[in-house]
């Protein structure tokens, strides 16, 4: 098995944040944990080491409640990447195999790019690979130096690059692989001397051909999956790419999506065929949605969200951690929080599951059973359950379990008082 190390020690000056840069979310998860499933997809990576300075234990907390084959490191000071790096020395001192080198704050790379990157890296038999892409405005990478004969030279910083090189547009991703048998070495070798005073990772390059190494780079079509935040306005744009990558994938997949330029669907959230998702919907965390569903327009599902087939969520209505069977309808201005609600249910407008007291804190669940008719403008009390077939008139307060078939209401009887404003 491989091993990977995760270079997360870095400020993120740029974010202007209270928060380290990789703990930044898209759909409420940190970009470290985007990368680290995406190298524990592959399949072929049993441990990580996670590379930490700035404000290491908010980073460490995340980690250790979060990944149990992960480990962080400790980075101080930090003195450029090669330095990081070299933080796992005495970690893997007979460890023999390969090692997978990435960076935290590109939360797009996708387990399908790093497995084909690791199938490049075993075809050519390679000692060190680095990752490489073609990109129309190089600024700011690195970039890769190739001999006359194609072959990798070196890769070289923009700050210490002269005329010529800043014009190379093949850039170094920053994700490596290589035989830490054969690399280990060069992290005592590495100088500083050059425009940063760092120690470079990418000085390994040029070590290892002047090692004769098997040095080799590969380079990926398709860009986004590099893409490395450093501002506010760059974890916009890589939300967006998320988004529209899932969005495109549901539709792949028979879902309509009706406006996919205003839809925000969780790359966690599975959704069945012939569901109709309609325009401003907000899908957060991990949700199941059947088939036929319809959804929106205007709807925000906060996650544990379970939709059988044929289920309306109208606009206007919030779901969070609950269950609904099929067939059942919610379809205008509601809240359903930590609920279990069954099959040919109707919601009316304005239902509300009261399910939080401020005072102790506490949350209490709902539970609907088959059949029920909940009236407009109810608030159900929870804990309580409204049982099969059950009705409750508008304007129910509910604070007690309803038995089955029952009707339950708490308004005060219509008075009409006749001629009432002519007396006046
Ligand atoms: C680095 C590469 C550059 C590449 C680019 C891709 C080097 C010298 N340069 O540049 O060739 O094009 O990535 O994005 O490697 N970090 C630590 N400890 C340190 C320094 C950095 O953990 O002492 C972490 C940072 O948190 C970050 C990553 O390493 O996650 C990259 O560091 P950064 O300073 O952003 O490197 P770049 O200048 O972007
Ligand atoms: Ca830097």
């Amino acid at each position: 098995m491989f091993k990977s190390i995760i270079l997360a020690a870095g400020k993120g000056t740029r974010m202007k944040s209270d928060l380290p840069k990789v703990l930044h979310s898209i759909f409420d998860k940190p970009f470290l944990g985007y990368v680290i499933d995406a190298v524990n997809k592959t399949s072929v990576v049993d441990e990580n080491f996670i590379i930490v300075g700035h404000q290491a234990e908010q980073v460490e907390e995340f980690v250790n409640n979060n990944y149990t084959n992960s480990k962080c490191i400790l980075q101080t000071p930090q003195l450029g990447t090669g330095h990081a790096v070299s933080m796992v020395l005495p970690y893997l001192k007979d460890y023999n195999g390969e090692i997978i080198i990435l960076c935290g704050d590109t939360p797009l790379i996708t387990s399908d790019t790093l497995s084909a990157f690791i199938k490049f890296h075993k075809e050519k038999a390679s000692d060190i690979t680095v990752m490489s892409a073609i990109f129309d405005n190089p600024a700011n990478y690195g970039r890769i130096i190739r001999n006359q004969d194609g072959s990798v030279n070196s890769i070289v910083e923009e700050k210490d690059a002269n005329e010529s090189q800043k014009t190379v547009k093949e850039i170094n991703a920053g994700i490596y692989c290589v035989n830490w048998n054969k690399v280990k070495s060069a992290f005592s070798e590495l100088s500083n001397n050059n425009a940063q005073g760092e120690y470079y990772l990418t000085d390994i390059i040029k070590w290892g051909n002047e090692k004769h190494l098997a040095v080799n780079a590969y380079t990926i079509q398709n860009n986004e999956d590099i893409f490395g935040i450093n501002s506010r306005e760059n974890l916009a744009e890589a939300s967006r790419i998320l988004n529209q990558r899932t969005l495109h994938k549901h539709m792949k997949n028979g879902v309509t999506i009706v406006d996919p330029s205003t839809t925000w669907i969780s790359p966690e959230t599975e959704i069945d065929t012939d569901t109709i998702i309609y325009p401003s919907c907000y899908i957060n965390g991990k949700n199941k949605i059947g088939r036929h569903c319809k959804i929106g327009p205007f709807a925000h599902l906060r996650g544990n969200v379970v939709l059988e087939d044929y289920v309306k969520i109208g606009n206007f209505v919030e779901v969070k951690k609950t269950t609904i069977k099929s067939h059942t309808n919610a379809c205008h201005l509601t809240y359903l929080g930590d609920s279990e609600i069954g099959a040919n249910v109707n919601i009316g407008a304005g239902t509300i599951t009261a399910n939080y007291n401020p005072l102790t804190k506490v949350k209490s669940k709902t539970i609907i059973k088959d059949n029920v008719k909940i009236g407009s403008n109810s608030v159900l009390v929870a804990p309580v359950t409204i049982e099969e077939g059950a009705n409750v008139g508008a304007i129910g307060v509910i604070t007690k379990n309803i038995p089955a078939w029952a009707l339950a209401i708490t308004r005060a009887p219509l008075k009409i008082l006749e001629n009432w404003v002519q007396k006046k």
